[in-house]
């Protein structure tokens, strides 16, 4: 099945149209700067360029940095506040004349990740940890999301691990690699002692450099720098979609209108 995979993030939007069986790209990626203040109608402006970008009247499947139940954004972290209770599903839907399907981004990059990357066919308890500006957590227990987890927010110590032990962090504050994975190791001693992982898998632009910091985490269960790095949300999104869209009634359109 195609379906058109859009990743929202801070800095880019970025969508391209996903053969869901084989968790491809079927297009080249295409990629708008997200628009600041991000502002749901501004981003819904975006989305429907990407959709008008590739001519599509598909379903879309598309991520979103925040809680996200049956299309609605519950949080806002590192996003706008006017997010909170705005039915994203529906705007999109709106915007693109499409069927839409929202999900959190760590928990689309999860899904391709255990679809088709480091985390197929693992049982037991996988997280997939993505660590950026924020930091996305996705678990699946037996290969089945358990969506919304935000884990990034614990508080650890007396503090909210994200900003501590966030990309972002290591970056701001200069922390040498060795330092950083320190956070890292307190942050994942933490999550083993709540949940007993089987698999830790890490995922954001910082996995890209893998070799610089995962020699220094000293965790039990065994961790992995996820294998679709740039693309596991775009994918995710449209393999996620691919098994709701099909069931939705079509949107009413604003090309219809
Ligand atoms: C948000 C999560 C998101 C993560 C990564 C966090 O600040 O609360 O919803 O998955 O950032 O973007």
């Amino acid at each position: 099945m195609e379906i058109l995979g859009i990743d929202i993030g801070g800095s880019g939007i970025k969508g391209a149209v996903v053969d869901t069986e084989k968790g491809e790209l079927s297009a080249e990626r295409y990629r708008i700067p997200t628009p600041q203040p991000a502002k749901p109608k501004d981003v819904a402006k975006v989305v429907a360029k990407i959709a008008c970008h590739f001519d599509w009247q598909g379903a879309i499947g598309c991520t979103f940095p925040a809680v996200i139940k049956q299309g609605v954004a519950y949080s806002a972290a590192n996003v706008d506040n006017s997010w909170i209770g705005t039915n994203a599903e529906a705007l999109f839907a709106k915007a693109t004349a499409c069927s839409v399907h929202v999900l959190n981004d760590a928990d689309a990059a999860g899904v391709a990740e255990m679809s088709l990357g480091a985390g197929r066919g693992q049982k037991g308890v996988v997280f997939m940890l993505t660590l950026g500006t924020g930091i996305g957590t996705a678990m699946f227990v037996d290969g089945r999301l358990v969506p919304n987890t935000e884990l990034g927010h614990l508080e650890l110590n007396g503090r909210e691990v994200e900003p501590w032990a966030s990309d972002k962090a290591r970056k701001d504050k200069g922390l040498a690699w060795k330092k950083w994975a320190g956070r890292l190791n307190s942050y994942f001693d933490y999550l083993e002692f709540l949940f007993s992982p089987d698999l830790f898998i890490i995922g954001g632009g910082v996995s890209k450099k893998g070799d610089k910091f995962l020699p220094y985490l000293k965790t039990q269960a065994p961790v992995v720098a996820a294998q679709m790095l740039n693309e596991a949300g775009i994918i995710g999104a449209a393999i996620a979609a691919a098994t709701v869209v099909g069931h939705k009634a079509p949107a009413k359109t604003l090309r219809e209108k």
